[in-house]
């Protein structure tokens, strides 16, 4: 949500910025803007929409020589997507670039409107800059300003700030947003993520909360608080195996036909013949454990949702899920020897972030399955399990939801081996499953093909509803997300048990039912609900290994012996026949609109 790109250096700053933008552009991409320093003059330029449009801009700027420049892609929060409010936003002679909310803008605003400031955008941002400005005006120390000016907001946030009157110089502040400075052989960055960075530099500092300082052209100086921080610095990857879409027409429909690779990835070393291995969790972490709590948002939370059946189900340990948005506001009450397990794709999510702070404050044990390594989630956290499914690009999760349902299925045998809840054959077969997931994930060229030309009949209608039973609801709340987001077509979710108490009174030819319908999980009443909606001449589409009477039309899936190789067939079906709808009805399947691939604001 929001990507910030910051540069220090001698080789081209507008080539540096654009690029490092082009890599967080997934991440929003309502406006875009940059500004370039040199020799204390600021050049700015923004446009609304993609990033292409602010290429376009700038194709005339051609800057030369040692430059500072800051630059950002906006998903916007406060105000519209207009010109006026991308950023970076200027005062007199300071510029600013924003990631997350500054929470007491409206007071801070109010304030400087009474001193005489004038405010042009609708944004929270434009209060940094002015209270700098002010700050500086009464101390005349930049350094010091930018202090007082930290100090005076609340809220989440990494900041660059420039000031021409200072020269060669950036600010940065980092609280809840993630930042990181890269450094090459002559230059230095800010990025973000990694993804800016990896190719450009050779090694990346995370920053911490709380952390603010500046970087000029000899110098980097962090602090949190008043006291210095020396700076770890860790390696980054040296090329950009920049993500094309090699011959896919979206992102996201490379990234469905690579989930078998990526689950192939996340079972390494960890799923062998009779024995599950998950090296980063230390002997005797889950010592005590009596009790699992998994908190997650969207595509994440669903897959928190489908491992809470086989956490009772196979390790017979008590679970409960949580949107983490929710769980942040309603006291909840934590109980002593509960695991706290938060999933994030990012790394970066804002709710599950704090929701896992908020865990470890009340002294609960904590562990992250996260998909980004030194991601705020992954480090936060007292273990965490990565679910290596490579770089997402797509805004709608595919790759990542497989993959976590993968380790969340991964730790659900490791608890029951080391319980005992598992006995050794059962234990056998159940990895024995697991290793036949990336053959069932590997998309057949017919099925999608079939796939494509159904979509043609689910275009319209008034609505859809996915439905299925244990494992296959949270399935079918995910197959929902996916419509909803990329096709913009009205979609939900229900446990099919549930239709008959209340949204059966939809049901007619345009009530559009998706049906999950497993052969080894409550087939026989998941066939009477799918009847109740057939005899209210409701359209139903059955994704099924067997045919089904008066279904209107069946995608077929192949027969298997184990639900979650269903389950994990099911998840390509449901991914594609989103995607082919979408496609069809002409929307932006990578960048739907609205939406942004890392949610860095509450
Ligand atoms: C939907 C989607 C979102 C994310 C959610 C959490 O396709 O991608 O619902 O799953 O924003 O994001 P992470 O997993 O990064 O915490």
């Amino acid at each position: 949500m929001c990507g910030i790109v910051g540069y220090i250096g001698s080789n081209n700053v507008k080539k540096a910025l654009l690029e490092g933008l082009k890599e967080l552009e997934y991440r929003g991409y309502d406006s875009a803007g940059l500004a370039v320093m040199q020799e204390g003059r600021i050049d700015v330029f923004k446009a609304v929409g993609k990033l292409n449009n602010l290429v376009d801009k700038t194709a005339a700027f051609d800057p030369k020589g040692f430059a500072v420049g800051i630059a950002h892609t906006r998903w916007a929060t406060h105000g519209k997507p207009t010109e006026i409010n991308a950023h970076p936003h200027r005062g007199d002679h300071s510029f600013v670039v924003h990631n997350g909310i500054i929470e007491n803008y409206k007071s801070l605003k109010d304030s400087l409107i009474e001193k005489g400031v004038r405010f042009i955008s609708q944004t929270d941002t434009e209060v940094i800059v002015h209270l700098y400005e002010s700050f500086l005006a009464q101390t005349k120390e930049a350094f010091r300003a930018f202090e007082l000016t930290i100090g005076a907001i609340e809220g989440a946030y990494a900041i660059l700030l420039i000031d021409e009157t200072v020269g060669k110089t950036i600010f940065f502040a980092k609280k809840g947003s993630p930042l990181q400075i890269g450094e090459g052989t002559s230059w230095r960055y800010f990025a973000s993520s990694d993804a800016p960075l990896i190719g450009v530099c050779e090694s990346a500092i995370y920053l911490d909360d709380g952390s603010w300082g500046y970087m000029n052209d000899r110098d980097i100086k962090i602090f949190v608080g008043n006291a210095t921080v020396s700076p770890q610095k860790k390696p980054l990857p040296l090329t950009r195996s920049a993500a094309q879409k090699e011959g896919f027409r979206f992102f996201m429909e490379k990234e469905i036909y690579e989930q078998s690779r990526a689950v192939g990835e996340t079972l390494t070393s960890r799923a062998l013949a009779n024995v599950v291995r998950l090296d980063e969790l230390q002997e005797g972490f889950l010592d005590g454990v009596e009790s699992l709590r998994l908190c997650a948002c969207g595509t994440s939370y669903h897959a928190a949702l489908s491992s809470s059946y086989l956490f009772e189900r196979l390790a017979k340990i008590e679970t409960r899920c949580e949107i983490a948005s929710e769980f942040r506001y309603r006291d909840p009450i934590l109980r002593k020897n509960e695991l706290f397990i938060v999933i994030s794709q990012s790394g970066e999510t804002a709710d599950t972030l704090e929701a896992l702070k908020m865990a470890k404050r009340s002294g609960s044990k904590t562990l992250a399955i996260c998909n980004v390594d030194n991601s705020s989630i992954s480090r936060e956290a007292d273990a965490a399990l990565l679910t290596r499914a490579g770089v997402e690009k797509g805004v709608a999760s595919t790759k990542a939801f497989s993959t976590q349902v993968t380790v969340l299925w991964l730790l659900a045998l490791y608890i029951a081996q080391n319980s005992g809840a598992l006995n050794a054959e059962d234990l056998a077969r159940e990895i024995n499953a697991m290793r036949r997931v990336p053959s069932v994930l590997a998309i057949k060229p017919e099925r999608h093909e079939h796939i494509r030309r159904l979509s043609k009949r689910y275009l319209h209608g008034h609505g859809f509803f996915f439905i299925g039973r244990d494992l296959f609801y949270p399935l079918a709340l995910e197959g929902a997300l996916k419509l909803k987001e990329i096709s913009y077509l009205h979609a939900e979710g229900y446990p099919a048990g549930e239709m008959k108490h209340g949204p059966i009174a939809l049901a007619d030819p345009e009530l559009f039912t998706i049906a999950l319908i497993s052969k080894n999980l409550l087939k026989d009443k998941m066939q009477s609900n799918v009847e109740e909606l057939i005899a209210r001449d409701s359209t139903l589409l059955a994704i099924s290994s067997e045919r089904l009477a008066l279904a209107d039309d069946l995608i077929e899936i192949d027969e298997q012996d184990h639900p979650l190789l269903e389950f994990f067939e099911m998840t390509t079906v449901i991914q594609l026949l989103a995607l082919e709808i979408a496609i069809r009805l002409g929307t932006d399947v990578d960048m739907p609109r609205n939406l942004a691939k890392s949610v860095t604001v509450e």
